[in-house]
Parts: structure tokens; sequence; C-alpha cells
């Protein structure tokens, strides 16, 4: 690549034959475009990510909204909640929380840096903010429910599953985690759109296998404010989760040389693995299942959404697989203040309410 695609490029840019701003605009690309470094965001190149950028602060909403109590005497009885449903609860907490912090930190630390446009970089920026959301939203819930913060940021330390797990993820973020990686070249251009595919696979596998967890246990009058509090995260994974395909699908076009056929399989395989890895995670925790939650199931429900991730970024799908919990649409979809969803909670402000 040309040495255009620098950040930060306004320094060198005092000159009687400097760019107009039109030119500039074209030139604007997902990674290795040209940027001064000044958020020029108007006009756009790449409007989806405005687009997203503005959806994103429609969502808005804070952890300190939704109530816990019935979640809190839940918890305290000794009646309402299977010693199995416990630990399935807290184990995928520690899950979701660990995702949420690494998510965090590989945002700020990884990808933002490479993004050469602006647009891009406002709607990267938000998703940041919104995944440090995310982590104060689990530590509302640990404090609420008195659990113990070892047993829940420190449970990968004890339970082998999932520190295999969390090592699987963090190897996918790490290839570009160096501070001396620069896009530009072929192969690091490749491992970069590695690591947006990787984003997708974070955001949209294994975050929904967790959540389902949730809305299994809220399907059965079990925890219902983690679960809301579980779709206001899922609301927001939502919308990285398009922003993450758009990305992709993006540099894809701007350098349409990276999508090889070996590559393809890369991510083909990289998808793949992830629905492996989640499902054993998934079937370590459920034994023979919960409330109708059995690993064959769930094994389905992956495979179902893990075709939807290959087919969104252009790929076949590899399971054909059905969804088998429909009902989950009610819960991740739609104007969940019309169907009254929360009884008793619904709010007459955009912000902090689940209007998608
Ligand atoms: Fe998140
Ligand atoms: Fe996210």
């Amino acid at each position: 690549m040309t040495t255009e695609s620098k950040k930060g490029m306004f320094q060198d840019e005092f000159s009687e034959s400097k760019m107009s701003n039109t030119e500039i605009i074209n030139k604007r690309r997902v990674i290795n475009g040209y940027d001064d470094g000044l958020m020029q965001v108007s006009p756009l190149k790449h409007p989806w990510a405005y687009d997203l950028f503005e959806k994103m602060i429609k969502n808005n909403w804070v952890p300190q909204e939704v109530s816990m109590q019935a979640d809190v005497d839940m918890w305290k009885s000794d009646s309402e909640l299977t010693p199995q449903e416990r630990e399935v609860y807290q184990r995928s907490l520690a899950f979701v929380s660990n995702l949420d912090g690494l998510q965090t930190n590989n945002l700020a630390c990884n990808i933002i840096r490479h993004i050469t446009s602006p647009e891009v970089t406002l709607a990267v920026v938000r998703q940041t903010y919104e995944e440090a959301l995310h982590v104060q939203s689990y530590a509302t819930m640990i404090e609420a429910l008195s659990l113990e913060p070892e047993e829940v940021y420190g449970l990968y330390r004890s339970d082998q599953n999932l520190y295999e797990k969390n090592q699987e993820v963090l190897k996918a973020t790490s290839k570009i985690a160096s501070p001396t990686f620069e896009t530009g070249t072929f192969e690091h251009d490749q491992m970069f759109l590695e690591a947006c595919v990787g984003n997708i696979i974070l955001e949209g596998i294994y975050f929904y296998s967790a959540f389902l967890i949730f809305y299994v246990l809220k399907r059965n009058n079990k925890m219902p404010g983690s679960a809301e509090m579980i779709q206001f995260i899922n609301r927001d994974e939502d919308m990285h989760l398009r922003l993450f395909i758009h990305i992709t699908n993006a540099i894809k076009e701007e350098q349409p040389e990276l999508w090889t056929e070996a590559f393809q399989q890369r991510i083909r395989d990289n998808v793949k693995a992830s629905v492996e890895l989640e499902y054993s995670w998934g079937a370590s925790c459920l034994a023979d299942g919960i409330l109708g939650l059995t690993p064959d199931k769930l094994r389905e429900y992956l495979q179902f959404t893990g075709d939807n991730r290959l087919q969104a970024i252009g790929l076949e799908k590899e399971w054909n697989s059905e969804n088998p919990f429909p009902w989950i649409d009610q819960f991740t979809q739609g104007n969940m203040i019309e169907v009254n969803f929360f009884e008793g909670t619904v709010r007459e402000y955009q912000t902090g309410s689940l209007e998608w």
C-alpha cells in the first residue's frame, strides 16, 4: 500500500498542491485510505457507518434503569432455582463478562488505530463505549446478586472449559495485537480482515449462545431483570454485528484481491471452529439440558447462527440447520414496547427503552 495509508496525514499537507475535499472523500477507504486525522465526516464515503452511529446513539440506555429486585429475591430463595440453573447462570455471566472486557480492549487497542474512514471510526468508538457499558452492566448484576467477583470474573482460573474458551477467543484477536502491527501489505491486510470476521464471530456467535441461556431462564419466569439487561446488551451487539459485517464487506469491495479462495476457506474454518468451541462449552454447562435447552438443540442453534454469519459476508451456508428456538425473536427483534413484553416497565422516551 502507499504511504498515504497512515493515519494523521495533516502535518504533511500544507502545500499548494494539496487535495480538494472531493478528492479526499474519493480516496477514503475503511483501511489503507487517505486520512488527515481530523474526522471530516461530511460528506460521507461510508454512509452505513454514520447511519449505525446514529442508531447506536438512539439506543442509549444505562444499566441502572433495569430493576434487579425480582432476581435478587430469586437468587436468595432456596426453591426458585435449581443448583444447575444457578451454575449455568453464573458460568454464562462469567463468560459474557470476560468477552465484553476483552472486546473493549480489542477495539480500543487493535482495531480503531487502523481505520482510515472517520465515519467508520465514529461508529467503532461508539461501539467501544457500549462495550464499556456492558462491562458496567455485568458489574451491576454481580453487585445486585452479591455474587463473589472472583467466582465470576475469575472463574476462568478454576474452570478449565472457560479457560480454554477464553484462550481461543483471545487467539483470534491477538494476531493483530502487536503494537508494531500495521496494515498495508497483502498478508497484514488479510490478517486485519480476518480479525474483522473474528469480531463477527465474537459478536454474532459467542454472545448469542450466552444470551440464549438468559432468555431460556426468563421464558421460564426466572431471573427476569438479568434477561432485560441482556436484551439491552443484545440490541447493542446486534448493531455491532451489523457494523462489522459492513466493515468486512467494504474491505472486500475496496481490496478484492484479499478475498482469495484460500482466505475464504480460512474464514469458513474459523466460523466452523467457533461453532464447535461454543458447542462444547455449552454442552459442558447444560449436561442433559435445562428447561428444554438440550445440547443437541444448542448445536442446531449455533449452526443456524453460523450459517447466517457466513451468508452475511457472501459465503455459502455450511450446515443448513433450522432455528430450533423461533421464540427467541420476541427477545431479539421488533418493538418490545408494543408487544408489552416488560409488563410495567414501558417507558415513554426512546432513551433507555427497548425499541429497535
Ligand atoms: Fe458488548
Ligand atoms: Fe459488541
